[in-house]
């Protein structure tokens, strides 16, 4: 099957990026791993004709949106992103019409639809920045209130109006799992990513982003880090600091979307180039506009 992939790569010139979430076997085939803004960033710069994007569907097209004249494919289209979900256009026009004039700030999290009607977009790993550098004092946030809290508490001379939407796979790590393990495990370092809720954030030595996480436990001098987040990422851990050890917060921390994307899927996707990710290019025109901003930082 491998060899079936690498020849297909070739003949059809494509790319196959994979997010730190997925599976081990497909981060292992995969050109590029990365989070949600090195992923967002090559698929705007590469030379490939074909991207087939190993990860949710708003992370195929961002990189659609990006790449507007390559062909975008995703292994399974039904890999949605259900803290993506939480808004929908209709409801972030009632949410804008209730704070005229103050500008929107939407995580990648979101869909092509709720990207075209922001000001600016972002990922977890330059969130605090873009909202920093906005010019008002008070900014809409959506749709992740945990990640627009944490933004708020490192920006405190802004207001940070939230969308109530969360990751329900993030959501479920709770303070008493992190106090546990703290307790078993006493010298170990908590690494989170900032989508869990604040009190567990409040735990956390080390806040970052996917990719983040992965170089913050590379260069650390400690051994042993308590993981608050998606468990496939300690594959990534393991890779790049193979004699540090990691302890899973909770065995619940799975993306079931994330685990859509297998290496069969990936085979049959680029046999069939199928499921290719469209949209209409008026909704890409004015999505790229947040995107192309958001990839600045
Ligand atoms: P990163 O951008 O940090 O990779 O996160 C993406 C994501 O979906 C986290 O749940
Ligand atoms: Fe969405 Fe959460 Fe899965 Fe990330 S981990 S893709 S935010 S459901």
């Amino acid at each position: 099957m491998l060899q079936r992939i690498a020849e297909l790569k070739k003949e059809k010139n494509a790319v196959i990026l994979a997010h730190n979430y997925t599976c081990p076997e497909l981060q292992d085939l995969a050109d590029h791993t990365g989070d949600s803004l090195e992923l967002s960033r090559i698929a705007s710069k590469t030379d490939a004709d074909v991207i087939v994007f190993c990860g949710v569907h708003f992370m195929a097209e961002t990189a659609k949106i990006l790449s507007p004249e390559k062909t975008v494919l995703i292994p399974d289209k039904n890999a949605g992103c259900p803290m993506a979900d939480t808004i929908t256009i209709e409801k972030l026009r009632l949410f804008k019409a209730m704070y005229p004039g103050v500008p929107v700030v939407a995580y990648v999290n979101t869909t092509a639809a709720i990207k075209s009607e922001v000001n600016v977009c972002c990922t977890s790993a330059n969130a605090v920045n873009v909202v920093r550098n906005i010019d008002s004092d008070t900014v809409l946030f959506v749709p992740d209130r945990h990640l627009g809290a944490y933004i708020g508490r490192q920006i405190p001379e802004k207001k940070i109006i939230c969308w109530d939407g969360c990751c329900p796979v993030h959501n479920r790590i709770l303070a008493t799992d992190v106090i546990n393990k703290k307790k078993m495990y006493p010298g170990a370092l908590v690494v989170a990513h900032p989508e869990c809720p604040a009190d567990v954030l409040e735990l956390a030595d080390i806040i970052a982003s996917t990719s983040g996480m992965i170089r913050e436990i590379k260069n650390s001098d400690k051994n042993e880090f308590i993981i608050c987040t998606e468990r496939g990422l300690i594959h990534q851990f393991a890779k790049n600091s193979p004699e540090k050890s990691f302890i899973n917060v909770n065995p619940v921390n799975v993306c079931p979307n994330m685990k859509k994307m297998t290496p069969e899927k990936l085979l049959h996707c680029l046999e069939t180039m199928t499921d290719e990710v469209v949209r209409e290019d008026s909704v890409i025109k004015n999505a790229a506009k947040a995107l192309e901003r958001m990839i600045l930082y």
